[in-house]
């Protein structure tokens, strides 16, 4: 139980107001590098080099330690009041190596608190690292973290951790039994640099744990399955869950419950009721993709709903920078979330100048759509806390080639809601199925500026005074055999002026029917560094990084709404919010 003695001052400190005045954003004034602890004024007499190191480029709300390299989210969960992400973390510099497991805490998914590093590299088994893994919470209550460990090799192994004191309401402190590791890449076909990532546990029919591990067997990736008695002495199965020779290794699996149409999510570790399908979420390709399907509890296998060979149709978590994903179950409110690393855009030494590198996107709630063929998300709900200054228009009409500025509302640091609503579907261009191979592709090709029977329109963000650098996000619509099929595109290639950044052209396609829904979302956070977008509530999301020299040098962006396709479409709402800053890691005292 959460103690209350510590609970207070604990509550008082996420009370306190976020630090927007002491990191002086958005202020005026010469750029700092913060990374040391020295003050450095880079540039200063010059007004044309604006520096990567500005701290407008570091986020307001999403998540990010103070300093140095982090990329995936391990383990999340929500434990005696509390949510826990822990992440792979080198606390000594920002070149990716030497990881440990960074933890912090938070009340509320947005404002968190820093604690040390939950799991360092002081066995011979993680001697090279504490890679990614997960936390299951066992059936007396206590939690257990599964995480690889990288020995002096780099060969991998699965270990186990539990909290030193089940009493600390922060549970700041985890203990390496001398069992580990608990899980050798041991027999045949496995590759031992191959062999990582495992999942949070689920129960089976007989009662025993069961995890699945990413490695790659006899070439190709499988999710292999291990079961267990007591969760430290584990048995491979004979069998993978689940395993593809479509590529050589996945990263990362995620598997979990969740009933088609239900926002609500499930505990995997409990009893599935019935209905309930199953997805596997891999990473490969610097991409999350997944699977729908039933958990055959007779073969103790993942049986996708389709088998598609060829990887580069499988559906997305996110289109964009995202990888790593993990998601977990939210007991407080009956929820899955999931969280995801994005990493830079710019370049290593850029990171190195900036002294940070990589962010977590903002936690989103995952479900499953009502057909049970698509995954939805969501941003969190408490991610509106942060909003204010709110406005909205209603019934913006967009001709072909109109531009609507969005004013009133901070441009670097904002929440945009808005739906479009085509005047008709009639024109909208016949959809090729070739597309689906080269998303990107397709976006590049048929950018914002190529006009199209129905779209392209949406939202031009961060741009300059003379759009002469600009981020768009918008859809196209295309007419298919049986419903539409709809491009969301986030076109980074005009993003910015500064020369060896990482700017594509991302975007996915998702089935809607629009002649029943009418209205097709976009939501987006825009977060300084940050665009995150949600098209079609949830159906495609993608994480983009954008390094606007205008946000260093004028501090100030524009918003506007827009249609260059040949029918009109209206906007029947829009709405945009100012976000504030969230408490970010503050050090606990
Ligand atoms: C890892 O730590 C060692 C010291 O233990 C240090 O020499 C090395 O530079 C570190 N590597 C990275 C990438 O931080
Ligand atoms: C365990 O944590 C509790 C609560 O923080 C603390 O009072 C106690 O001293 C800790 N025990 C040990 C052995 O550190
Ligand atoms: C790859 O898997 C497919 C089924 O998923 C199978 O038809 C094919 O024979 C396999 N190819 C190889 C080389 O094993
Ligand atoms: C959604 O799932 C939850 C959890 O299983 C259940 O309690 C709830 O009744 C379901 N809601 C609907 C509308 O079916
Ligand atoms: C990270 O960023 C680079 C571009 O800078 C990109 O090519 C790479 O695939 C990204 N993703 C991952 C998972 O490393
Ligand atoms: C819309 O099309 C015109 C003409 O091609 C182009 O100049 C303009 O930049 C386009 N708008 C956007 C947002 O790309």
């Amino acid at each position: 139980m959460l103690n209350p003695g510590h609970g207070w001052p604990f509550l008082l400190l996420l009370l306190l107001p976020p630090f927007e005045s002491s990191l002086r954003c958005g202020g005026a004034g010469a750029e700092e590098a913060t990374a040391h602890s020295h003050r450095v004024l880079l540039y200063p007499h010059s007004e044309k080099v604006s520096s990567i190191v500005s701290r407008k480029y570091r986020t307001g709300y999403h998540f990010q330690p103070p300093k140095n390299w982090i990329n995936d989210p391990n383990g999340p969960m929500y434990y005696n009041g509390l949510y826990h992400l822990f992440y792979q973390y080198n606390p000594d510099s920002v070149i990716p190596g030497n990881k440990t497991w960074g933890h912090s805490v938070s009340a509320d998914l947005i404002n968190w608190l820093r604690l040390e590093p939950a799991l360092d590299r002081t066995e011979p088994y993680d001697a090279k690292g504490c890679w990614s893994g997960s936390v299951t919470i066992l059936a007396d209550g206590r939690p257990a973290i599964l995480y690889t460990g990288a020995d002096g090799v780099k060969n991998q192994a699965q270990c186990i951790a539990f909290p030193s004191n089940n009493s600390d309401p922060f549970l700041r402190e985890w203990t390496k039994p001398d069992s580990n590791p608990v899980i050798r890449p041991n027999g045949p076909g496995l590759n031992p640099s191959q062999f990582r990532d495992p999942t949070t546990g689920w129960t089976g029919p007989d009662g025993q744990w069961r995890i699945a591990v990413g490695a790659e067997l006899d070439g190709y990736s499988a999710a292999l399955l291990y079961k267990s008695e007591d969760f430290v002495h584990w048995t491979r199965v004979d069998h993978p869950l689940y395993s593809s020779n479509s590529s050589a290794m996945w990263e990362c699996p995620d598997f979990f419950a969740a009933l088609p149409g239900n926002s609500s999510g499930l505990d995997i570790s409990s009893a599935v009721p019935n209905g309930a399908k199953h997805v596997l979420k891999v990473s490969l390709d610097s991409c999350d993709k997944y699977m729908i399907g039933v958990y055959d509890l007779e073969r103790d296998r993942f049986v996708p709903d389709t088998v598609v060979d060829d990887r580069r149709l499988w559906p997305r978590i996110d289109y964009g920078n995202y990888y790593a994903s993990k998601s977990f179950f939210d007991a407080k409110k009956g929820r899955r979330i999931i969280w995801g690393w994005a990493n830079e855009s710019d370049s290593s030494s850029d990171d190195v100048a900036k002294g940070w590198a990589g962010i977590q996107a903002i936690p989103r709630r995952i479900w499953l759509d009502s057909d049970g063929k698509q995954l939805l998300q969501w941003p969190v709900e408490e991610v509106e806390s942060l909003r204010r200054n709110g406005i909205s228009h209603k019934g913006i009409e967009l001709k072909k080639g109109d531009l609507f500025e969005i004013k009133g509302t901070d441009t670097l640091q904002a929440d945009v809601d808005i739906e479009f609503e085509p005047r008709t579907m009639d024109k909208a261009d016949p959809f090729d199925p070739s597309w689906l191979l080269d998303t990107e592709k397709h976006c590049r090709e048929a950018d914002a500026t190529a006009p199209g029977g129905l779209g392209p329109f949406g939202l031009v963000l961060m741009a300059s005074d003379n759009l002469e650098e600009h981020t768009t996000v918008h859809f196209r619509v295309y007419k298919s055999q049986h419903k539409h099929m709809i491009l969301m595109c986030s076109d980074l290639r005009r993003s910015s002026l500064r020369p060896g950044l990482y700017t594509p052209a991302y975007g996915g396609f998702f089935e809607f029917d629009l002649e029943k829904e009418r209205r097709i979302s976009l939501r987006t956070l825009i977060d300084r560094s940050v665009v995150e977008s949600f098209g079609g509530g949830g159906r495609v999301c993608v994480m983009a990084r954008v390094y606007p020299m205008a946000l260093v040098k004028d501090s100030d962006a524009r918003i506007y709404v827009f249609n260059n396709g040949t029918s009109t479409v209206m906007v029947p709402q829009l709405k945009a919010w100012s976000m504030r800053r969230a408490q970010m890691n503050v050090k606990k005292g």
